[in-house]
This record gives structure tokens, C-alpha cells and sequence, in this order.
């Protein structure tokens, strides 16, 4: 089947946040730029991780159907939608899971915030791997704790993260350290981390009892010659201290329907989950996004491989359009999501500079780097590909006028 993701959807005044908000100085504008034949004054917006593809057409049926239930009552999911979930962790990362291990939540971020008070107490230390997505410090904050940064190394030679083991180890061994949260693969730095990472880095976690919450909402974005693990997947012991988020969310642009699944082997771990998300009213779920949910893991398959494929064909687009025109900035190798973190420090702009340049010279909106860590992102900027080519060679040409 063919797929149209060079289709140019118009997507102001959808209520689409990433077509709205231009989060600078605290100032939100309105666009309705979205149509590139408004030529040289269209805003283009490639910053929040959602996609600007249309989803897969099962999911549209699926919600068709569901709409034509003509009652939007309080909801809670049949078991069809369990066993979508259960199959797919199956099928695509060879883990077996029990139905009873997946809870929903309305969104990974919310059930950060929701979780975190309850597994930690005020004045816990929580690992996070900077440069990070930023909720990631949000939550550990808002739960009191302090955010403590074991973080990545950067290989510029070889534009490539790794973790520091030695000094994980030595953060996770303070008897204040309770919990980290692992983002798997990883957001921006674009890491698929292996195996032997993984269970190494789950080795430190168990040997000083330190909970681990594997952000794992990338997992389906994976580039070819890259596998993806669950980190519970590797054994029961690590299962046993970990608690995995999940969502398609990501995968098959549903982002907006709010449903994403946080799936918890041990019971007791699972008992404060439920718990938690009780504790804030959360009961029964939106009635369209397990829907979805069940759809695209059931049907979608197809789309998303050709998604991957068209993703992977615009990292190569700009990479090989820095390398031609704009030397001056490397994009960091992706091995997962459809998010590029790039490296203008050669240009030898302030961090200012380059995002003015951006924004308000070529009037491009790309996620600030220094908001995923004061250091390690300073001048990097993350692009959303995901995208049709046209917006990224506008962007890109407009990049080279203003920086090349
Ligand atoms: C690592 C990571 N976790 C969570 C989220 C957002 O999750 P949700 O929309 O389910 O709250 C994102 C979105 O970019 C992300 O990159």
C-alpha cells in the first residue's frame, strides 16, 4: 500500500499545539502559517515531537466506528484492547507480558508526575541522563527530589552519545538515590541503546536498589540496523524494579488522544501505580484512544515501516545538506525517534544568537537545545523530521541563507 507523507495538511487552527505556540519569552501567537505557499513568512514549525503525517487509515476507521457509538459515556477498555498491547510487545520486542500489567494513563508525562511522589519522598535523589527531555527534571522537581544528572558523553568525532557507567554507578551508590528515569531510546540525543547497555546500566540500578522508570514511548521509531530492548524484557529480576512507559502516542501520531500504557510486573510496584493514578480521580479513560491504540497496534504496521522509511530519508536529506551547505553544523547520527539533535557549535554563535537567527531571521521554530540541560545543550538545536521534505528544504534553505 502506498502512503502520501509528502501531503501537506494544513494544520492551523486545529488546535494542533506545535502550529500555535511560538514559546519564546513567554509569548504565544496564533498561526495560521501552516500552507507553504504563503511563501517566505510562514512560520516553520518543526519543534514539538508530534508528527505531520496523517495516521494510519485503520485508526481513522476504528475512530469513524467508534464515533458512530452515538454515546460517549464513561469508559474503560475491553479486553481487545489489552491483547493488542500484549501482541505487540510480543511480536515486536519478543516480551512477553500479562494483560494485568498494563495500566493506562493519560499520557507518560502525567504519569511521571502522578508516580514519582509516591515511589520517592522529599529530598530523594532521582537520576536523570542529561541532555534530556525536559519533563523528565519537571517531574522529578515537582515530586520535591532532587534531579541528580548522570550525564551522556559525546563522541564529536563520531557524533555519538554513550553513557558513563563509572559515574552512574557512583550517583546510584548514595544511599539518597532511589530512582532514575531511563529514556529508552532517547530523547534528543537519538541513542537506541543496546542490550549490553541496558542490562549493564540495570546491573548499578539493582546493586544499589535504585527503582527504575523506563521511559520507553520511542521504542517503535527505530532506524534499520538498530534493535530496540524493553528493559524489562532482559530478565525478571530487572523487571521486577522497573516500571516501563509505553504509548503509540509517538509511533502513529496520536499524541492528542491521551492514552498511553505503564506496564509493571511487580505487583506492589503496580498497587502504588494504581493507586496514584486514584489518587488524582483518574479512573476508566478517554474512550478514543485505546481505541486507536488497539487499532494501530493491530493494523498499523505497515504505515509505520513506511513512516521509518520516509524518516529515515529526510535524516539523510539533512545531513547531506548541512554537509554541502552549512558545514558549520553536524547532526548527532540517529538510531531512533524522529528528532535530530544537532550540533551548531562550529558556526560559533551564542546560544542567543543562533536561536534569533532562527526564529527571527529565517523564522524557524526548532526546540532550543539548552532546554533539555544548561550545558550539555548549549548549541545544539532539535529538529522534528517529521515532516514533509518540503518544510525541511524550506527550513534547510532558509537555514543556509542565515547561517551558511
Ligand atoms: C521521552 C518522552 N516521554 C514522554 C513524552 C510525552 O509523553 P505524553 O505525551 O504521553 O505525556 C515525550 C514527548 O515528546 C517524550 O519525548
Amino acid at each position: 500500500m502506498a502512503f502520501n507523507f509528502d501531503e501537506i495538511i494544513n494544520r492551523a487552527h486545529t488546535g494542533s499545539v506545535k502550529h500555535k505556540l511560538i514559546k519564546r519569552d513567554g509569548q504565544s501567537e496564533q498561526t495560521d502559517r501552516a500552507n507553504p505557499e504563503m511563501g517566505e513568512d510562514r512560520l516553520l514549525q518543526l519543534w514539538v515531537a508530534d508528527m505531520d503525517f496523517a495516521v494510519a487509515e485503520p485508526i481513522i476507521e476504528a475512530l469513524h466506528k467508534k464515533l458512530d457509538d452515538r454515546i460517549y459515556g464513561y469508559f474503560t477498555p475491553e479486553k481487545s484492547y489489552f491483547d493488542s498491547v500484549v501482541n505487540w510487545c510480543g511480536r515486536r520486542y519478543d516480551w512477553e507480558i500479562d494483560p494485568d500489567w498494563i495500566k493506562l494513563s493519560p499520557g507518560v508525562v502525567p504519569a511521571l508526575y502522578i508516580m514519582l511522589p509516591k515511589l520517592t519522598k522529599p529530598g530523594d535523589k532521582v537520576i536523570v541522563q542529561r541532555p534530556i527531555y525536559p519533563p523528565f527534571v519537571s517531574s522529578v522537581q515537582a515530586a520535591g527530589c532532587e534531579v541528580v544528572s548522570n550525564d551522556l558523553v559525546y563522541d564529536r568525532e563520531n557524533l555519538r552519545y554513550e553513557m558513563d557507567f563509572d559515574d552512574l554507578a557512583e550517583k546510584a551508590a548514595d544511599p539518597d538515590c532511589t530512582a532514575v528515569i531511563l529514556c529508552s531510546p532517547h530523547n534528543p540525543v537519538g541513542r537506541v541503546w543496546t542490550k549490553e547497555e541496558l542490562t549493564r546500566f540495570a546491573q548499578i540500578c539493582l546493586d544499589n536498589n535504585v527503582l527504575i522508570i523506563s521511559d520507553e514511548i520511542h521504542c517503535d521509531l527505530i532506524y534499520d540496523d538498530h534493535k530496540f530492548v524493553a528493559m524489562a524484557s532482559i530478565s525478571d529480576e530487572i523487571a521486577d524494579r522497573t516500571i516501563t512507559c509505553m504509548a503509540p502516542s509517538k509511533t502513529f501520531n496520536l499524541a492528542g488522544l491521551k492514552s498511553s500504557q505503564i506496564i509493571i510486573s511487580n505487583p506492589e510496584l503496580r498497587q502504588t501505580f494504581t493507586d496514584a493514578i486514584a489518587s488524582v480521580g483518574l479512573y476508566g479513560s478517554n474512550g478514543f484512544g485505546p481505541i486507536a491504540t488497539e487499532a494501530a497496534y493491530n493494523h498499523g504496521e505497515e504505515w509505520l515501516e513506511a513512516a521509518m522509511t520516509y524518516i529515515q530519508d529526510n535524516y539523510a536529506f539533512v545531513r547531506d545538506y548541512f554537509a554541502e551547505h552549512i558545514p558549520g553544523i553536524k547532526v548527532v547520527k540517529p538510531e531512533g525517534t524522529y528528532l535530530l539533535w544537532v550540533d551548531c557549535r562550529d558556526l560559533g554563535y551564542s546560544q542567543e544568537e543562533l536561536v534569533s537567527k532562527l526564529l527571527d531571521e529565517a523564522k524557524i521554530h526548532f526546540n532550543d537545545g539548552v532546554t533539555f540541560g544548561p550545558e550539555g545543550g548549549e548549541g545544539f538545536m532539535r529538529i522534528n523530521i517529521a515532516t514533509s521534505r518540503l518544510f525541511l528544504k524550506q527550513a534547510l534553505d532558509r537555514m543556509k541563507r542565515v547561517l551558511g
